[in-house]
C-alpha cells in the first residue's frame, strides 16, 4: 500500500493541473482495500476515489484522502475476464482481444482504469461498458466487507451508475468482471464508422472485417478528433450530450433543420453538447490559457499552465452561451473538486 502526504495530483489528473491532496492512499490487493477502509472509517477526514484522473478537474488542494485503486491482474475463464480496477481500461481491451473476446472494440483508446469504467459507465460509438459488465467486486467502507455486485443493481445509464450518486463513496472497487462474446459481431451503427472502415480498408462489404480492423480505425477516429492527454492536458468530452424532451427537440430541429440527435426512447431525444458549442462560436477559442480544442468542441484543454478556475471559468462561459441561444443548460461530464 502507498500512503503519502502532502502528496502532488499533477500525475493523477490528465488536465495536468498541479494541486496536492493531504494523503494518498493506493491499494493494490482486497487486503489493502479493506486496510484503507479502515483508515478512512477511522480517520474522519473527507476523501474521494479516483481513477486514471482522466475526468477530474482539480480546482485547489484537497483538504482530505485522496484513494486510488492500483489492482492489477487480468483472469480469462470462458467469455469472462476479471480485471483488476486499477488496470488500464485500454490494456484490458486489447488483452479481450488477443484472448479471442470480442465486444469492447468501439470502446478503443477511451482513457482511463477499469474501476473508473464501471463508476462512470463510459461509452462510445454505440457500446457502454455497462452492456458488458457483469459484476462488481468492492470492499464496502462502512464494514470492510468483500462485496460482489450484479450489474443489474448498479443503476447503469448514459454516464451514470450508483456510484456516482447514493453510493458515492461508499465502496472501493476491486475487480471488474465482463463478459465477453466469443463471436465478433461489430458495432458499425454510429455516426462515421462504416466511413471511415471504407476508407482505411476500401472494401464496400466489411464481413471480412477484423476485431483488430475496427479497433485500430477507432483509434484512428479518435486520434484524428481527440487531443491526446500527454501532449495537451484534457479530460475528453467535458459535457455530457444532455436528453430533451422530443417537443423541445421538435421545435430545436424546426430551427435548425442541420441539428445531429440521437434517438433515446420515445419521449427522449440526446443532443450533441459539441455540436451546439461549435454553433455558439466556441469550437478553437480560448479564455486565458484554457481552451476549446479546435477538432473538437465538446472537449476543453489546459493550452498550458492552466489553474482548473481558469477551466471552470470557460466552462461556465460555454454554458450560458449554449443556454442563451438553445435553451438547454449542459452539465459537465467530469468531476469538478
Ligand atoms: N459536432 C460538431 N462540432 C463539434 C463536435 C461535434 O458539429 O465540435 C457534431 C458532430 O459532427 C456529430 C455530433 O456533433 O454530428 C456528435 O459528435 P461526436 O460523434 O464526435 O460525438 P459526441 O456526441 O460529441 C460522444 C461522447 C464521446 C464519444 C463520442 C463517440 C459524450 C459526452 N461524449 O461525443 O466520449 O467518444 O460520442 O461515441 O457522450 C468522452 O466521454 O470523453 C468521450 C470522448
Amino acid at each position: 500500500m502507498r500512503d503519502l502526504r502532502d502528496y502532488s495530483l499533477k500525475a493523477h489528473n490528465t488536465f495536468g493541473i498541479e494541486a496536492k491532496c493531504s494523503r494518498f492512499l493506493e491499494y493494490e490487493t482486497i487486503a489493502e482495500a479493506q486496510e484503507v477502509a479502515g483508515i478512512l472509517r477511522e480517520s474522519h477526514t473527507p476523501y474521494i476515489i479516483i481513477g486514471g484522473g482522466s475526468n477530474l478537474l482539480l480546482t485547489k488542494d484537497y483538504e482530505g484522502v485522496v484513494v486510488r485503486s492500483d489492482v492489477i491482474g487480468i483472469q480469462i475463464a470462458d467469455d469472462r475476464m476479471t480485471c483488476g480496477s486499477g488496470e488500464v481500461f485500454d490494456e484490458m481491451i486489447e488483452a479481450s482481444l488477443m484472448a479471442g473476446l470480442y465486444g469492447l472494440e468501439n470502446l478503443s483508446l477511451i482513457p482511463g482504469d477499469v474501476g473508473a469504467s464501471a463508476v462512470q459507465n463510459i461509452g462510445a460509438y454505440g457500446v457502454e461498458a455497462k452492456d458488458y459488465i457483469e459484476r462488481i467486486e468492492a470492499v464496502e467502507i462502512a464494514t470492510s466487507r468483500v462485496v460482489t455486485i450484479p450489474a443489474e443493481h448498479c443503476g447503469y445509464g448514459y454516464r451514470q451508475s450508483k456510484f456516482k450518486q447514493e453510493w458515492k463513496n461508499r465502496y472501493l472497487i476491486t475487480h471488474v468482471t465482463y463478459r465477453l462474446s466469443t463471436d465478433f459481431q461489430p458495432h458499425l451503427d454510429y455516426g462515421n464508422i462504416r466511413e471511415a472502415l471504407r476508407q482505411a480498408y476500401g472494401a464496400d462489404d466489411v464481413s471480412a472485417l477484423t476485431a483488430q480492423q475496427l479497433r485500430d480505425a477507432i483509434i484512428g477516429i479518435r486520434n484524428a478528433k481527440l487531443p491526446d492527454p500527454k501532449v495537451m492536458g484534457n479530460a475528453g468530452s467535458f459535457f455530457m450530450n444532455p436528453i430533451v424532451n422530443r417537443e423541445k427537440y421538435e421545435r430545436l430541429a424546426a430551427q435548425y433543420p442541420v441539428m445531429p440527435h440521437y434517438e433515446v426512447d420515445k419521449d427522449h431525444v440526446k443532443i450533441p453538447a459539441g455540436w451546439m458549442i461549435d454553433q455558439c462560436g466556441w469550437k478553437g477559442k480560448a479564455l486565458g490559457r484554457a481552451g476549446v480544442h479546435d477538432k473538437q468542441a465538446l472537449v476543453l484543454v489546459n493550452l498550458g499552465g492552466a489553474t482548473g478556475d481558469e477551466i471552470v471559468r470557460l466552462c461556465q462561459a460555454i454554458q450560458k452561451d449554449v443556454e442563451a441561444k438553445f435553451g438547454i443548460v449542459i452539465h459537465p461530464e467530469v468531476n469538478i473538486i
